[in-house]
């Protein structure tokens, strides 16, 4: 069984001390909870593979405590426009892509020559960060294809067969959605995945931006499109789609709105729907969980209605829940 501890100065001496010995903890970030190693220990990251069922060649993001860290221990080069991106963004929910430092171990970046780095702003991953003084490897603390986890008790449920793992409780995490990953290696830089750091906000720092949209594995790690998925079948549809299925008293849906008016019953009472707030930070925060709880009720089908907006956070929003909707047939999945 995992081992929930609320934050305390002894359980963060006791996360680094298990960092320290090649072991692997769960720990919490501003945007999902991560599983962490020290990225220099080759063992500690290759438990982290072993433990999600991540394939091996789907790399790792890096976090450190700043940019110093980043140009010091893990680039290999580091531009001016990393330095400004980081003077803007970090502490932050921003993963750069730039070239390795050769010290990194090889399974951390799955053979490559780039490596993914952030430097997050949760106080908890920061004060681990500062306790251990060394970056540490962290994917999100999910088994690989599942929906990340936003709250502690969502790692415990995930690893409830792995013995021991320590999982610092630093309650539910304020973004929801994983960071930002942009390619700094490429000119200009590539979105590579969205995140709450926009697009908008991102072309205001450089005027132009590669947002080609990736589907594929060998388009990239990470951008299968079947990914951040609940095990029930899941899919998108508008309000009148969703009107239409809790009329329906021959299947059982869980309904995702943010129409709160459709919440008003459904044909067939094992039917059920989870109201969303409606401005996009708190729908962010809200969505794993939702799409856990959903999961869990066991329906034949989870519909989720489509946002209206498809602005700034939004779609971030809805590149996720279009991940989570994506067809399980004929899919090149990488699911981390
Ligand atoms: O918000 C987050 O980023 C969370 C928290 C824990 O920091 N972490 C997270 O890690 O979402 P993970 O492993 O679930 O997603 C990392 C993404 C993957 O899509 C991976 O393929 C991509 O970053 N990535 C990592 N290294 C890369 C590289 N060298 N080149 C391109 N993509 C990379
Ligand atoms: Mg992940």
């Amino acid at each position: 069984m995992p081992r929930l501890a609320p934050v305390t100065d002894e359980s963060i001496r006791e996360a680094a001390t298990i960092l320290r010995s090649h072991r692997v903890v769960a720990f919490p970030t501003e945007t999902v909870y991560g599983l962490g190693a020290d990225a220099f220990s080759a063992a500690a990251v290759s438990r982290i593979f072993a433990m999600k069922g991540r394939p091996a060649d789907n790399p790792i993001i890096v976090h450190v405590i700043d940019a110093l860290q980043a140009k010091q221990r893990v680039a290999g080069s580091w531009s001016e426009r990393c330095d400004l991106l980081a003077a803007r963004f970090w502490p932050g929910p921003l993963t750069l892509v730039v070239p390795r430092s050769a010290h990194l171990p090889e399974v951390v970046v799955a053979g490559r020559d780039t490596v993914a780095i952030r430097s997050p702003r949760h106080p908890v991953a920061r004060r681990l960060l500062v306790e251990v003084g060394r970056p540490i490897a962290a994917p999100s603390a999910n088994r690989s294809g599942h929906v990340s986890p936003t709250t502690a008790a969502h790692v415990a449920a995930d690893f409830d067969d792995v013995a021991d793992l320590l999982i610092l409780d630093g309650g539910p995490c304020e973004i929801g959605i994983e960071s930002t990953v942009l390619d700094m290696t490429a000119d200009p830089p590539r979105l590579l995945r969205h995140g709450s750091i926009t697009t908008d906000m991102l072309r205001d720092e450089f005027g132009r931006l590669d947002e080609t949209r990736l589907i594929r594995q060998d388009a990239g790690p990470g951008t299968a499109a079947r990914h951040y998925a609940p095990r029930t079948r899941t899919a998108l549809g508008t309000t009148r789609d969703v009107l239409d299925a809790l009329n329906n008293s021959s299947i059982v849906c869980v309904a995702v709105v943010t129409s709160a008016n459709l919440a008003r019953g459904a044909a067939n009472p094992r039917s059920s729907v989870i109201v969303m707030p409606d401005d996009p930070q708190r729908y962010a925060a809200r969505l794993y969980g939702a799409l856990r709880e959903a999961d869990a009720r066991g329906a034949d089908v989870i519909l989720i209605e489509s946002p209206r907006s498809r602005d700034g956070l939004w779609a971030s929003i809805r590149d996720r829940i279009e991940r989570a909707c994506a067809p399980r047939l004929d899919e090149t999945e990488d699911g981390t």
